[in-house]
């Protein structure tokens, strides 16, 4: 990946060369969020382990951030990949572009800078400005907002006015309605306000509207691309697919909104508008693990369009899409519907049994398909036909997959000793907070946890070398 710019000009296609370019930023900052996840777990057994060195707040807000982070350069990068192949044009102003890439990228250097050197002291109304804005998963401080709002209209504007120029097909139709609502949802977690219940009420918009609604979309026009790619998937079929998912990951999405407002001081309708809207939401996730599977198992086994007789002509890439419908379905559909509604969410509401969905979903439905996307692009890069899995891209996708599920059931068994010590039987207090965490069965699902990160770190060091590598070796053995 490292050499794939330099090597290989793409045929002269500046929009992939682009797209590659966020991409290896968003595996430098998955490493990081790594990284910041093993200090956070550790410091969970060990609370002395780099105390007022590197503090458990500053890991834990790196770990988020980064995450968010780098799947929005992983998107950008993929849209910035697939924008010339759906348009049938260059994309516009590849110039501004990549300035664009380069000051997002400074920014975001001495925003992580910040965040692990600057983050203690006395709270005033320039630290909002300039350290830290106190939004989870949105700490990033308002300068860095504003420059990342003007980032993303340069992004917009090159993604709007290469379809309206191209062919408009309906991928891409869809691309460009939901890229509009998933960047404007971002203006909403910036407001000021010292009403928490406001604060929180706005701030959910961003991270529920994202990830339930906008990034699913993402997801969904990224796998249509990706079937069409890979496999040669018909475009009616796929396209069709879309827009079911669309409706349905809307009509859901929005409303499923409420399964965060049942406890924050929202009016108390949220609670039948949050219960039915979001146990609704695993039915379109259901729609798209069936929409990749049933594309998968019916082109399987025909000659593809270059008469290999081989159907997928990216191994890696389909593994990851797969296990995309597989984990989106998991961790957010199944994970997801076990604490929506309201009955059971009083026992749930922010216990680690919110953490194994955290990490069961972020990984599932988006850390997977992204991968994958990735290995799309080494092979547009290196001008493969097929690229076929090394040993290290399957022992990669086995080690992260396993470990991540590995730290989900670890937090599932914590989160259940907490729930039902903690809350049910010991009513909540802030004693019982600290007797469930002290409990066998917490203790040793968060030293699992541990374990399986390193699990999960081990693979993530196998994918980067797969990475490093798999497009040189396969083009070296195509012209064999
Ligand atoms: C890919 C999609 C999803 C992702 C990435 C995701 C991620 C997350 C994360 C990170 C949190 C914790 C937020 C915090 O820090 O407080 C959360 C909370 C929650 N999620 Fe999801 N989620 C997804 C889909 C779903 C779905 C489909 C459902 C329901 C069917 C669901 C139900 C919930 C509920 C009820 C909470 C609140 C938990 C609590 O009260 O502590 N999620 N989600
Ligand atoms: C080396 C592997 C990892 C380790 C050791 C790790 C560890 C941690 C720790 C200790 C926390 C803080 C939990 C708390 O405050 O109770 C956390 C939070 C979180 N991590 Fe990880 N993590 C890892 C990988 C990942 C991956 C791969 C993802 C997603 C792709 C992820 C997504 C999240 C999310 C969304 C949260 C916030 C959860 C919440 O607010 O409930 N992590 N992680
Ligand atoms: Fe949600």
């Amino acid at each position: 990946m490292l050499t794939s710019i330099k090597e290989n000009n793409f045929g002269g296609d500046k929009s992939r060369e682009l797209g590659m370019m966020y991409f290896r930023v968003a595996i430098i900052l998955f490493g990081a969020q790594l990284l910041m996840g093993l200090i956070a777990a550790t410091q969970f057994l060990y609370p002395s382990f780099l105390f007022e060195l590197f503090d458990f707040s500053v890991a834990r807000m790196v770990h988020i951030n980064a995450l968010v982070v780098w799947m929005l350069y992983a998107m950008i990068g993929s849209v910035y990949y697939m924008l010339p192949d759906e348009t049938g044009r260059e994309t516009v102003a590849i110039g501004l572009g990549k300035l664009a890439f380069w000051v997002l990228t400074a920014a975001v250097t001495v925003v992580v800078l910040v965040y692990i050197f600057i983050q203690t002291g006395p709270g005033k109304e320039s630290t909002i400005w300039l350290i830290n804005e106190g939004r989870e998963y949105l700490e990033a401080p308002r300068w860095a907002d504003i420059g990342i709002v003007v980032v993303v209209l340069i992004f917009y504007f090159n993604v709007f006015a290469t379809y309206i120029k191209g062919t408009r097909t309906g991928i891409m139709t869809v691309m460009v309605a939901n890229l509009l609502a998933l960047a404007g949802l971002y203006v909403a977690g910036m407001f000021y306000t010292d009403n928490i219940t406001m604060d929180q009420y706005w701030w959910w918009w961003v991270i529920h509207l994202w990830v339930e609604a906008t990034w699913e979309v993402f997801v969904g026009t990224l796998a249509a691309y990706a079937l069409i790619k890979i496999i040669g998937a018909k475009r009616e079929i796929v396209e069709m697919w879309l827009w079911i998912e669309v409706l349905m990951l809307f009509g859901s999405g929005i409303l499923g909104l409420g399964h965060h407002y049942f406890w924050i001081g929202t009016p108390e309708y949220w609670w039948e508008i949050g219960a039915l809207f979001s146990a609704l939401e695993p039915v379109p996730l259901i729609a798209m693990f069936v929409h990749v599977l049933y594309d998968w198992g019916k082109e399987q086994g025909h000659a593809d369009a270059t008469g290999s007789g081989h159907a997928i002509n990216n191994g890696p890439a389909m593994a990851w899409i797969v296990t995309n419908a597989f984990g989106n379905f998991l961790g957010a559909g199944i994970w997801g519907f076990f604490h929506t509604l309201p009955q059971v969410n009083i026992y749930t509401h922010g216990t680690q049994f919110t953490s194994a969905h955290g990490h069961l979903s972020f990984f599932g439905a988006y850390a997977t398909i992204l991968i994958g996307m990735m290995y799309l692009g080494l092979q547009g890069a290196y001008g493969i036909k097929n690229m076929k899995a090394t040993k290290l891209s399957k022992w990669a996708l086995f080690m992260i997959t396993f470990g991540v599920l590995g730290m989900g059931i670890a937090l599932t068994i914590s989160g259940y000793e907490q729930v039902l010590v903690e809350r049910a039987e010991l009513g909540a207090t802030w004693e019982a907070f600290f007797t469930a965490q002290n409990l066998t069965w917490m203790v040793q699902g968060l030293a699992w946890r541990l374990v399986m990160g390193v699990v999960t770190f081990l693979g993530f060091v196998f994918l980067v070398l797969d990475l490093l590598t798999i497009g040189k070796d396969a083009k070296l053995r195509e012209k064999i």
